[in-house]
């Protein structure tokens, strides 16, 4: 399964992308916003730290607008995805900026229904929302499970990116249904390492051994 972070903040794709395990990054208006920086510039500069593919979405709703941002993302950097949402409107700009050749990741998906539809568009990618579903008293991991059963059923080639991730739990869920991407916040990202009883086990070979660890 490819890990990408859901980050427009660059200290911490750097970091994650230091540990050699980093696939892409995705980013959306929020993130964007959150990392005061302008939408184009920040863009680029991941495309530059991270070799994979990097979300850009658009911000318009009509297909002609969106066809025409989509078109001016994807001349930023060769690894761009456009990321559009999913709405009736963008159908249309899917199918044809895969036409073009451009990767494209339809986003805000909730549905098996809407993973279905965006499939039959050509989208590269599909973001089923986990968080927010298990937020609505829904269960995320369910939707997905169904959308990979579908997606093998049919051998479409879109791929499954299952984002709004929340927790470590929700990664290994992914993992197990054989989704695959998991896009993730940086924190959850980083605890993915993390397991009491390594750090433990560390701690006393090296008290064994006779070193003071520095860190561990
Ligand atoms: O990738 C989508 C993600 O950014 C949304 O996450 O936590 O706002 O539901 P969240």
């Amino acid at each position: 399964m490819k890990l990408f972070l859901d980050s427009a903040i660059l200290d911490e794709i750097k970091l994650a992308a230091a540990t050699g395990l980093l696939d892409g990054v995705t980013t959306n208006p929020t993130l964007i916003a959150k990392s005061g920086r302008k939408h184009e510039e920040v863009v680029a500069e991941i495309a530059a730290i991270v070799n994979g593919p990097i979300s850009a979405e658009v911000l318009s709703t009509t297909t002609a607008e969106m066809l025409t941002e989509g078109k001016q993302l994807a001349k930023l950097h060769p690894n761009i995805t456009v990321k559009l949402p999913m709405i009736v409107e963008a159908m249309p700009v899917v199918t044809q900026l895969a036409a073009a050749g451009i990767k494209t990741n339809v986003t805000l998906v909730f549905s098996v229904n809407q993973a279905l539809l965006a499939a039959k568009a050509g989208a590269t990618f599909i973001s089923p929302f986990v968080g927010r579903l298990d937020d609505t008293g829904e269960n995320g991991m369910q939707v997905v499970a169904d959308i990979v059963q579908v997606f093998k059923h049919y051998k479409f080639s879109t791929q499954v990116l299952v984002a709004s991730v929340r927790t470590p739990e929700h990664v290994r869920q992914a993992a197990l249904l054989g989704a695959d991407i998991a896009t993730l916040p940086y924190l959850v990202f980083m605890e993915l390492f993390n397991h009491p009883l390594t750090t433990a086990g560390v701690e006393k070979f090296l008290q064994d051994a006779g070193i003071t660890p520095t860190k561990v």
